[in-house]
């Protein structure tokens, strides 16, 4: 492509190592369909005649089949996707074929085909949010008056309702989808037109290109346009965030899993056994998810790094934005695919999860809140309540063992009512304040989200 001004063939440890076909493959229908609107353009603006528009046009159809059905050999001495095409097409139909490169240049090629493919790529990736978001919620639904602790530090804090935990999750993916959304504004903007880097004498209509591809917008400066990749790191930290989210959600589900727990029974389907364990049932999928996770925020640094040092404009380095966005991108689409009719799996184990918010030390809290409704200032109130809870440790009796007389010498504004305290379904109920946990508000959550399109 560039043989006019060598007089040696490139090394083959050269094609070898700076080829992209391997993976940019992947964005051929992009770099058809951004190729056929280029074209048009050329043909509207009297650059190319009509009719060698057609043959393109036609052209690249058929190259784009061939590419469907796995009839296109994909060749490294054409080094990356666009090249491959061009050859395929020109070798197809002769000098037209020659002309679709005008006012173009694989710096804007490229950029315009990411956009085009990950602008598609959040679209999926927010619908498989959406069918992780409808299980939680399904699964949710069953569960508003299911008791269990909430944790701090992993320590027994207060009880909850499960439904409460799940539809944690779904506030965070919520966002996680929002974000993208976001992001995909920024990605939709159409940098073809910028040629290699500076514009091109060639009277292009940017506006139509943008028109055809369904770009909201053209990019304002051709330097920015080839040169900057921030819009994967919008959405490699979109993504980054959202990864996080899900390796904890795995987290609490491993944990609710472990035998000690035993909140939870995750679907035979959706286990693994072990190879010289006979008894053994293990949350795989989970721990896969937590592992795989990893990628997506590494793939965030490794293009941060790669773009850091870059002086303006294109420089070759740039290439590397495709691993990890491609990873990253199958990393997430896999793990949400997984989870959905994982979640759907999950049975919870009600006797085991009430047993463990029994333990009435749970309810401390709604016992220092008792006096701050008669009227002890809180910090005081904590400090009884406190020293009642080291009494009761001290003599080796739970809370609710403790005679009223014990507890009096403890907190002297006690009187028998508070006896009432150490009920968890009460102390849940109570907490019956807007984003509580309260049956009553857990219900108005998913009343809430049963409004939302991805329930439909
Ligand atoms: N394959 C390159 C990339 O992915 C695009 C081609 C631009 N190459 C160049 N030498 N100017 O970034």
């Amino acid at each position: 492509m560039w043989s006019g001004r060598f007089t040696l063939e490139p090394h083959e440890m050269l094609t070898k190592f700076s080829e992209s076909v391997s993976f940019d493959w992947r964005l051929y229908r992009h770099d058809i369909a951004a190729s056929i609107a280029h074209a048009q353009m050329l043909g509207k603006q009297g650059i190319v005649p009509k009719e060698e528009v057609e043959q393109i046009q036609q052209g690249l159809e058929s190259i784009r089949k061939r590419i469907d059905e796995g009839n296109f050999e994909f060749s490294e001495k054409l080094e990356d996707i666009h090249m491959n095409i061009e050859k395929a097409l020109t070798d197809l139909i002769g000098e037209a074929g020659a002309r679709l490169h005008s006012g173009r240049s694989r710096n804007d090629q490229i950029a315009t085909d990411i956009r085009l493919f990950l602008r598609e790529e959040i679209d999926a990736i927010i619908s498989l949010v959406e069918g992780v978001q409808r299980e939680l919620v399904n699964l949710s639904a069953e569960h508003v008056e299911t008791i269990f602790p909430g944790y701090t530090h992993l320590q027994h804090a207060q009880p909850v309702v499960f439904a409460h935990h799940l539809l944690a999750y779904v506030e965070m993916l919520e966002r996680d989808k929002q974000r993208l959304l976001d992001c995909k504004k920024r990605v939709n903007i159409l940098p073809l037109g910028s040629a290699a880097l500076a514009g091109t004498t060639l009277p292009l209509d940017r506006e139509y290109v943008a028109h055809v591809l369904g770009f909201s917008d053209i990019s304002r400066n051709s330097m920015d346009a080839v040169s900057d990749r921030d819009f994967i790191l919008e959405f490699l930290s979109c993504a980054s965030i959202m990864a996080m989210h899900i390796s904890r959600f795995s987290e609490d589900v491993i944990f609710w899993f472990s035998q000690e727990v035993s909140f939870i029974e995750i679907g035979d389907q959706f286990c693994t056994g072990s190879s010289l364990m006979p008894q053994k049932k293990n949350p795989d999928i989970l721990e896969l998810a937590r592992g795989r996770t990893g990628q997506v925020i590494g793939s965030l640094i490794s293009l941060l790094v790669v773009m850091k040092g870059l002086p303006l404009c294109y420089n070759r380095d740039i290439q590397e934005d495709k691993i990890p966005l491609m990873t990253s991108i199958d990393v997430v689409k896999g793990v949400l695919a997984v989870l959905a009719p994982m979640i759907s799996s999950i049975t919870a184990n009600k006797s085991k999860m009430l047993e463990a918010a029994s333990d009435p030390a749970l309810m401390a809290t709604d016992l220092a809140e008792w006096l701050v409704k008669r009227n002890v200032p809180f910090r005081l109130a904590h400090h009884r309540v406190g020293k009642f809870v080291g009494y009761c440790r001290q003599h080796n009796i739970p809370l609710d063992k403790c005679s009223f007389e014990q507890l009096k010498s403890c907190i002297p504004e006690a009187d028998e009512s508070c006896l009432e305290l150490w009920d968890p379904q009460k102390s849940v109920s109570s907490r019956d304040i807007f984003g509580g946990t309260a049956p009553n508000r857990v219900r108005e959550q998913i009343q809430f989200w049963k409004t939302k399109d991805f329930m439909k």
